[in-house]
């Protein structure tokens, strides 16, 4: 019984130390940003599960104003498409707050809206699909993009991608893998 309780009090305290917070801004044109999802992010997230408390900003460098009927128009860096995948990156974690970094990966770096949906959605469901297309091309996606702005400013972002792990900026002169498993003894 006394073991049973005192595992009971210690092991949340050990599981939650464990998982490693990593916060990272991205907008979905930009090259490294592309290569760090695909080749350092998502290999981790499959080979390590349940490390990461991951946590994606995607805007980027640009501005989001509204106009007299409250409608959002954001403008970002590398033009039109870039905000229109933006818009379906936010749409992605707003519909799967838990599991969206596969979806989150496919859109980054494509190179229009069209092929994003051909590309990423054609495994959901019908319904689901919708739902992404109709947020991704409506105020909805521009408005979660607005707030994915106001994080980016309000973070005094200025390059992307900008990582923190555990709230500790990460200058990535290293590997992701390595820096994580730091923070870590699941690794
Ligand atoms: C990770 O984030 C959670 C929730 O924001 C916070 O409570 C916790 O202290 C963070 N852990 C570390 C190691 O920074």
């Amino acid at each position: 019984m006394w073991v049973a309780l005192f595992l009971g009090i210690v092991l949340p305290y050990f599981a939650s130390a464990q998982q490693v917070n990593v916060t990272i801004f991205t907008e979905s044109q930009c090259p490294y940003c592309t290569k760090l999802l695909r080749e350092q992010i998502w290999p981790f997230y499959v080979t390590k599960p349940g490390i990461m408390n991951l946590q994606i900003v995607s805007f980027g460098k640009g501005d989001c104003t509204y106009d007299a009927n409250r409608n959002f128009h954001c403008s970002c860096m590398h033009g039109q498409t870039e905000c229109d995948l933006n818009r379906l990156q936010n749409c992605a974690m707003s519909y799967f707050p838990r599991r969206h970094l596969g979806l989150v990966t496919c859109i980054q770096g494509l190179k229009t809206l069209r092929e994003a949906f051909s590309r990423c959605l054609s495994r959901l469901s019908a319904r689901t699909q919708r739902k992404l297309i109709e947020c991704a091309t409506t105020q909805t996606g521009e408005l979660l993009s607005y707030y994915s702005m106001v994080n980016t400013h309000r973070a005094g972002v200025k390059l992307w991608p900008t990582m923190y792990v555990n709230g500790v900026f990460f200058d990535r002169s290293y590997p992701v893998d390595q820096k994580l498993c730091e923070n870590t003894d699941w690794c």
